[in-house]
């Protein structure tokens, strides 16, 4: 991927994506960062060798794809200072901002923007994220592509048919991280009341997660559990309860509520 990438918002998720961008081979002297933090800035230039400006409309003008990568709150007003740039086909922004959608986004820029809106999750971070994309109607498949392939650089890029669908992505993926994080932190708890220390509960609960992800990765996860649950032993004990306990319907509902509160907030983030 030759094309150059200027970065507006240069925090943890603008950073991971340049350090997964570099890993895979895209060179520094094609990405610059923007943002209005000048001493991030320049961290990000230590650290990465590329190049940093603080005139966010110079860098993106310049640029094959415009990364808005600032919280949902500031994508207006970073939009409306890029108003300025004339409408160009080949220019593409990429939105990873939640929520926000892209036709509030192409409003802002001006119109007439190929915009592809992007709803990742925190374990890009550590290059294991799981991205949702989608494109607006001015958005090619050369540009599709593109997006692809930046976003794969911090984990898995999976494109939705409909743009509303990034909300059910929310809620799966987007505020799934927690849901683990929680899963974990109640599965420790259950240690400690079963008498174990916290630190050997907690250390037994976290790899027990990551291992069952990993086979998880593999094969089928209703087989991987059928083959861990033998008849009249512990695990189908534990199965049973979850079982009485309705978990499907906590799970069932707890992502509803979150596709609720994604709905909300795409509303309250383009109220005029
Ligand atoms: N982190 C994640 O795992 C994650 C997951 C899903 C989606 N996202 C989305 O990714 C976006 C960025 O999140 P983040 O965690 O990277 O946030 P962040 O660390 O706060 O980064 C945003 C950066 O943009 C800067 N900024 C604010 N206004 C600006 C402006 N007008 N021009 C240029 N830069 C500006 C901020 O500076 P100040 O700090 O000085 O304000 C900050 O350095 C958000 O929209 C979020 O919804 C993130």
């Amino acid at each position: 991927m030759s094309q150059h990438i200027c970065f507006i918002g240069a925090g943890n998720m603008a950073t991971s994506l340049i350090g997964g961008l570099l890993a895979n081979g895209h060179e520094a002297t094609k990405i610059t960062a923007c943002d209005i933090n000048l001493e991030q800035l320049q961290q990000l230039q230590t650290q990465f060798g590329i190049d940093i400006s603080s005139d966010s409309v110079a860098a993106a003008r310049a640029a094959d794809v415009v990364m808005l990568a600032v919280k949902p709150q500031m994508m207006r007003e970073v939009c409306s200072e890029l108003s300025s740039l004339p409408a160009n086909p080949d220019q593409l922004f990429i939105s990873v901002a939640a929520g926000v959608p892209a036709r509030a986004i192409d409003g802002w820029l001006g119109g007439e923007r190929a915009i592809v809106r992007c709803m990742p999750n925190t374990p890009a971070l550590v290059g294991l994220g799981a991205s949702g994309l989608a494109a607006n109607a001015k958005v090619d498949a050369r540009q599709r592509d593109i997006a692809g392939q930046i976003m794969q650089a911090v984990g898995i890029a999976i494109w939705v048919e409909a743009e509303s669908d990034l909300d059910a992505v929310t809620a799966v993926s987007g505020s799934g991280p927690a849901y683990f994080f929680y899963f974990i932190e109640l599965l420790e708890a259950a240690g400690v009341e079963l008498g174990l220390p916290r630190e050997t509960a907690a250390r037994l609960a976290r790899q027990t997660a990551l291992g069952a992800a990993t086979m998880a990765q593999e094969q089928d996860v209703i087989r991987l559990r059928e083959q861990v649950t033998s008849k009249k032993g512990t695990t189908e004990q534990a199965i049973i309860s979850f079982q009485q306990d309705r978990l499907d319907q906590l799970v069932s509902n707890a992502a509803a509520a979150a596709h609720r509160r994604s709905l909300e907030l795409a509303r309250e983030l383009t109220e005029e």
